[in-house]
């Protein structure tokens, strides 16, 4: 099992959007997904379109009194592709920073995961938080979705400043996501060029045009390969693509 976290400490970003297309995107070529959602607001829910808040969430996993199976806490969402969500946010915190070591926390309560799944991934919260950290130790690949601005570019430095703080090794930034391209504007591109002297070809992957439908899609509780067919998709199957080579 593949364990990815979809990071970046900017919000607005594409995160959520990311880690449902490519939950989405991998579990239609047959592969078994479980896309985690470990941020607050749950947008992934929104995103697929879950109408109604699932009894147990990830708390209930990690409950010490009542723990419960992984089985009994995601939802099938669709074809091949469960989700599971969270609660208690702050609780989750509470556990975390009594926990004696954060390292292995993900790995006792997804410890089952590996059994059912081929992929897991994981949305994150914008933020340096002790969930985060628990996750960055957790995965094998972070993917980076990074707007097409100055200020996001910036950011990056940040990010790597929080792996080397951790002391986790910085090559588990497996890919960085251009996200919101629009190849009218000069700043784009720019952004873009910058992008392409920072990062090596085989980490900056094809930048993802911004597109009204990809939002609308979301709003619809859809993603993009039911909402609209038309769509050119070719740069959401080139990350996939990317994402599956990762191995
Ligand atoms: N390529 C894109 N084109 C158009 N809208 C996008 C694109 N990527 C994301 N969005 C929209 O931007 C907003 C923020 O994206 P989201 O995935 O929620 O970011 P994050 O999880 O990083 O906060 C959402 O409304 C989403 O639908
Ligand atoms: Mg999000």
């Amino acid at each position: 099992m593949h364990k990815i976290a979809i990071y970046n400490n900017k919000g607005g970003v594409g995160k959520s959007t990311i880690a449902v297309h490519l939950a989405d995107a991998l579990r239609r070529i047959d592969l078994k997904v479980l896309l985690v959602d470990l941020d607050s607001q749950n947008d992934c829910s929104l995103f697929l379109g879950l109408k109604e808040e699932p009894e147990n969430t990830f708390f209930n996993l990690i409950d010490y009194r009542y723990p419960a199976n992984l089985s009994e806490c995601v939802t099938e969402v669709r074809e091949n592709l469960d989700l599971l969500t969270n609660r208690n946010y702050e609780l989750i915190e509470k556990d975390l920073h009594r926990a004696t070591r954060i390292d292995n926390f993900l790995d006792k309560a997804l410890k089952d995961a590996a059994k059912t799944y081929d992929y897991l991934i994981i949305d994150c919260s914008p933020s340096r938080s002790i969930i985060n950290s628990a996750i960055l130790f957790y995965v094998d690949s972070i993917i980076v979705p990074t707007q097409l601005e100055v200020a996001s570019i910036r950011g990056f430095s940040d990010i790597y400043n929080y792996l080397n703080d951790l002391e986790i090794d910085t090559a588990k930034i497996k890919l960085v996501v251009p996200n919101m391209f629009d190849a009218r504007t000069k700043e784009s591109q720019d952004n873009l060029k910058e992008l392409e002297s920072i990062f090596e070809e085989d980490i900056l992957t094809e930048p993802i045009n911004r597109r009204t439908k990809i939002t609308e899609a979301s709003k619809a509780g859809e993603t993009i390969f039911e909402y609209d067919t038309d769509t050119q998709l070719e740069q959401f199957y080139n990350l996939v693509e990317r994402v599956v080579k990762l191995g």
